[in-house]
């Protein structure tokens, strides 16, 4: 097991009302083997990790072993210097329809809270390469927040985006008030939230939640693309890149703004800075060693 997927085994607090869930966990922590998802490496050069759900029957419903895996195959491409970016797709009919409902239908508050019941989700966010979700189909509830979780979002054009959790008698857990919220605006989010209603890809478009539309058959390719570009950069700034944007969703901006100066500044002591500078002056394209 990575040192990544220890960190995210710390973050689960086992209660002895889990043991299905830990068993799966135990089954996809162990080899290279994965049950849930398929992983590979993509691009020309296969610098861009490649993580595809892989539930189709039951439209890729996030089961506890799902998201563990998600959290180890991350874990690999984090510690994998070949790899500069990473893309999370799930098939043409659903990205994900959420977490899993059968998992949950028993789960008692004492279980919940007691073993923080979706932290292991945390390690989609957590990852320091940059994450581009390539959307076709449904993102719901769960699948709507793993989006959410990535740095960037593509949508095929007939993706839909969606909070149900209100249709279930419960509400988003994996971070869908908050990020929605900073995405789309409050209205919109509220709107989602409180009736369950979905969204279309280009309304998701138009409010600011994907960046790009797609056809349907072209999103993953287009994904894979945008992660080769961000891999053809150097690996250590791009990480530093990702901090200072994500700041701006927790500092203020007079902080969020100092921060960046300071990490602008800490670019200096790299040589990739050296590197992509010199190449401009010397009309040359950069080759950038990540140091
Ligand atoms: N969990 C478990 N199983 C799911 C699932 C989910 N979230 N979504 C779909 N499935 C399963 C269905 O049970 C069904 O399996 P069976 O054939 O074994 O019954 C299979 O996937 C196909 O689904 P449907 O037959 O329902 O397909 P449909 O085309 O009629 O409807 C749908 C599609 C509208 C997406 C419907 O499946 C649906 O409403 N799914 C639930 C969506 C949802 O509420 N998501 C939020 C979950 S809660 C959450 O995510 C909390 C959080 O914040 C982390």
């Amino acid at each position: 097991m990575s040192l990544f997927c220890n960190a995210a085994a710390l973050l689960l607090k086992p209660t002895r009302a889990v043991p299905a869930m830990l068993s799966a966990a135990r089954r996809a922590g162990t080899g290279g083997q994965y049950d849930y998802i398929l992983v590979d490496k993509r691009g020309e050069k296969r610098n861009v990790g490649f993580i595809q759900l892989n539930r189709p029957r039951v439209l890729n419903a996030l089961c506890f072993g799902l998201m563990w895996e998600v959290a180890r195959a991350l874990g690999d491409f984090q510690v994998d210097g070949d790899v500069g970016a990473v893309v999370i797709t799930g098939g043409e009919r659903a990205f994900a329809a959420g977490a899993d409902i059968k998992e949950m239908q028993n789960r008692t508050f004492q279980e919940s809270y007691g073993g923080n019941f979706l932290a292991h989700w945390n390690a989609v966010s957590a990852v320091r390469k940059p994450v581009i979700a390539a959307v076709n189909g449904l993102a719901l509830g769960g699948g709507c927040e793993l989006a959410m979780m990535c740095d960037i979002i593509y949508a095929g054009e007939k993706a839909q985006f969606g909070q149900p959790e209100i249709l279930l008698g419960t509400i988003p857990g994996a971070g869908g008030t908050q990020r929605l919220t900073r995405a789309v605006g409050k209205s919109l989010a509220m709107e989602m939230v409180l009736t369950g209603d979905q969204i279309d890809a280009r309304q998701a478009e138009r409010s600011g939640l994907v960046s790009k539309v797609f056809p349907v058959d072209q999103v993953v390719a287009e994904a894979i693309k945008c992660g080769e570009k961000i891999a053809g950069n150097s690996k250590l700034v791009s990480a530093m890149a990702k901090e200072a944007v994500n700041a701006a969703y927790e500092l203020a901006l007079a902080e969020g703004n100092r921060l960046e100066r300071r990490m602008f500044h800490a670019t200096f002591a790299t040589e990739d800075c050296k590197e992509g500078m010199a190449a401009f002056v010397q009309k040359r394209k950069a080759v950038f060693q990540d140091k």
